[in-house]
Parts: structure tokens; C-alpha cells; sequence
């Protein structure tokens, strides 16, 4: 079935990023620019996220994974920290609306603990109910940190050798990507981040190490399918060797 309506620029699907990493920064800086609260900023920042997620779905992006909330923007004022929560409550209860019909996977990756049992039962709800959805995987990545990730690996892996389930020798990249939130997926192929900002912020850190880098100074809520096609053709322009020649 056509699951998509707009039709974006054709690209040879093998050439294609499989996996689309993306920073969402500069919702703030949107807002001061036109004198607005920093909620509003991310209030836009949902709907280009929602836009994107259709367009690089429709492009045939395989998956697109995006950081929401890390494990630090906890420092951020309980007023934005709260006003994301219910952003994020908002956005979840309204997500199999907005891109479940388009044919969307949606997952969760992070810590969920910390979050109130409301949008826990949320994320349990729209991730079962989109499961079997097989356009794109959207995933959001809350509460997220790719150090957390990784010693939370590390010691999975340190109580499976403890309890005699694994060899000490057997621990490789595989087995231990395998212990990651992001299991199910390839690494990124490409990571775009957007504001002007030059830096990881703690995303993704293991499954990055041969991804290409996108940095716009174009602000999140700004990012559209214009920008987001700039980022496919400069990857595509890209020579990946991987340590070869
Ligand atoms: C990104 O926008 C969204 C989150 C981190 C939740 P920011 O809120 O970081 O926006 P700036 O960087 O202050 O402009
Ligand atoms: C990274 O943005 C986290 C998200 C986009 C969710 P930040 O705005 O939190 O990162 P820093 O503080 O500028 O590094
Ligand atoms: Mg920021």
C-alpha cells in the first residue's frame, strides 16, 4: 500500500543513509529570536519533528533516531523540565495519529525509569501499537546518554560472566552492541546536528564511530524537508573508507 502522500526527490535506495541520527538543538534560541517562551520552542520543535519523521519515512530513510532529552538536561529549571515532560505526554498520547497512519515504527531508547508512570504506560502503548508498522523506525531517544548506555552494557555483560552465561572471550563488538538500547538497529550512517553547535552532547557515542557528521546552524524548528534534503546530498557527495583506502 502507498503509505506516503508527498513524493520527495528520488534517490537510489541503496545509496541512502539506512539510519538517520538527529540532534534536535536550538529550540530555545528559536524562541528568544521572536520573543517567545522557551516552550514554544519546543512546541515547534515536535511538529518538525513530526514533518521530518514523514519526509525521510516517504525518502526511504530505514531509520531515524532522534535526541530528545539526555541525561542532562535534568539541570535545565523544574519550569522546562516539567513543560517537556508534558510536551512529551502530549506528543506520545497523539503520536499513532500523527505518524502511525504513515506506516511508522516508533521506539523508545533511555533510561524511562526517571519519567512519571503516565508517560511510561504511554511509551508502552504507542511502541506496542505502532510494532508492527514497517515504513520507518522512528526512534526517541529520552532520558538518553551514550555513557549511561555503555556502563549500563558493561555491567549486564560483567553479571552474564558472573553467572557463568558468558565467556570472558567471547566478549566482542557484536556482543557488546547487542547489550545497547539500540539493538535493533544499524549504527548511524549519518548524524545531523542542528543550531551551530559542534559537538555530540553524550549521543550515541559507541554506535558513531564511523558515522559521516552534518552540522547546519539552521535552528530545529526551522529544519524542514529542504534542509533535510541538503543533509542526504552532502552525505551522498561523502567518500566513507572506514579505515581503508
Ligand atoms: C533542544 O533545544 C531540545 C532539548 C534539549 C530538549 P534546546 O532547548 O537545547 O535549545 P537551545 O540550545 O537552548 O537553543
Ligand atoms: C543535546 O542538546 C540534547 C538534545 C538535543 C536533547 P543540548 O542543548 O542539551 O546540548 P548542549 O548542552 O548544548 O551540549
Ligand atoms: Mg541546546
Amino acid at each position: 500500500m502507498a503509505l506516503f502522500k508527498k513524493k520527495p526527490k528520488e534517490y537510489d535506495k541503496s545509496s541512502l543513509p539506512k539510519h538517520v541520527a538527529i540532534i534536535m538543538d536550538g529550540n530555545g534560541r528559536w524562541a528568544k529570536k521572536r520573543s517567545l517562551p522557551r516552550m514554544m520552542g519546543h512546541r515547534a520543535g515536535a511538529d518538525a519533528l513530526r514533518k521530518v519523521s514523514r519526509f525521510a519515512g516517504n525518502m526511504g530513510i530505514e531509520y531515524i533516531t532522534v535526541y530528545a532529552f539526555s541525561t542532562e538536561n535534568w539541570k535545565r529549571s523544574d519550569e522546562e523540565v516539567s513543560g517537556l515532560m508534558s510536551l512529551l505526554l502530549e506528543y506520545l498520547k497523539n503520536a499513532e495519529k500523527e505518524l502511525g497512519a504513515d506506516d511508522v515504527r516508533i521506539r523508545v531508547i533511555g533510561d524511562t525509569s526517571r519519567f512519571s508512570d503516565e508517560i511510561k504506560e504511554q511509551i508502552v502503548r504507542v511502541e506496542k501499537l505502532t510494532q508492527n508498522n514497517t515504513s520507518v523506525t522512528v526512534t526517541l531517544a529520552l532520558n538518553y546518554g551514550g555513557r549511561d548506555e555503555i556502563l549500563r552494557a558493561a555491567k549486564n555483560i560483567a553479571l552474564d560472566v558472573k553467572s557463568g552465561l558468558v565467556d570472558i572471550n567471547d566478549i566482542d563488538e557484536k556482543l557488546f552492541s547487542s547489550k545497547l538500547y539500540t539493538d535493533y538497529m544499524p549504527d548511524p550512517d549519518l548524524v545531523i546536528r542542528t543550531s551551530g553547535e559542534m559537538r555530540l552532547s553524550n549521543y550515541l557515542l559507541w554506535q558513531s564511530s564511523y558515522s559521516e557528521f552534518y552540522f547546519t546552524p539552521v535552528l530545529w524548528p526551522d529544519f524542514g524537508e529542504k534542509e533535510f534534503t541538503q543533509a542526504i546530498d552532502e552525505y551522498l557527495s561523502r567518500n566513507r573508507r572506514f579505515g581503508g583506502r
